[in-house]
């Protein structure tokens, strides 16, 4: 191998690990909970009463907004940017992200609330 090509590549390699580590991946986005650990609480809090809720079993509910593709989304109750920590904080406590909303308070605590984030956060 020639010297020059072998620099190049190695070049291009660290210019694509630049590129991964500027660019904001959809997973940057999501909060860094146990997901799966979040999928069973979803089901145990009985979010699906109010949510359907894609991979947890009976959340079909149709009172509230489906949360579905969730994680595309941009904003949480279409009022406040999505970002990990606000959407921790909304599971805990929505009315003190968005006064006034219908969403009730659950009961979940920070740590719960994170996991849940983690799986809201990664459904595509
Ligand atoms: C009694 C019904 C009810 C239950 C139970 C409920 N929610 Fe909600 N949820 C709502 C309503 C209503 C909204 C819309 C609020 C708004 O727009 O202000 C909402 C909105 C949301 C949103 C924002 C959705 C979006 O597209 O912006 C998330 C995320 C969410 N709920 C998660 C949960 C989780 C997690 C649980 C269980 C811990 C849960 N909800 C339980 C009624 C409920």
């Amino acid at each position: 191998m020639l010297p020059h090509t072998f620099v190049s590549r190695i070049a291009a390699a660290s210019a694509s690990v630049l590129l991964a580590a500027c660019l904001p991946s959809p997973q940057a986005r999501q909060a860094s909970g146990d997901a799966e650990r979040g999928r069973k609480l979803i089901a145990q809090y009985q979010c699906g009463e109010c949510h359907s809720v894609p991979g947890v079993e009976d959340a079909r509910g149709t009172r509230a907004v489906t949360l579905e593709s969730f994680g595309l989304r941009s904003y949480i109750a279409g009022r406040v940017p999505q970002q990990p920590e606000v959407l921790v904080r909304w599971i805990v406590e929505p009315a003190a992200v968005v006064p006034g909303t219908t969403m009730p308070r659950m009961g979940v605590s920070e740590r719960d609330a994170r996991d849940i984030a983690a799986y809201l956060g990664g459904l595509r």
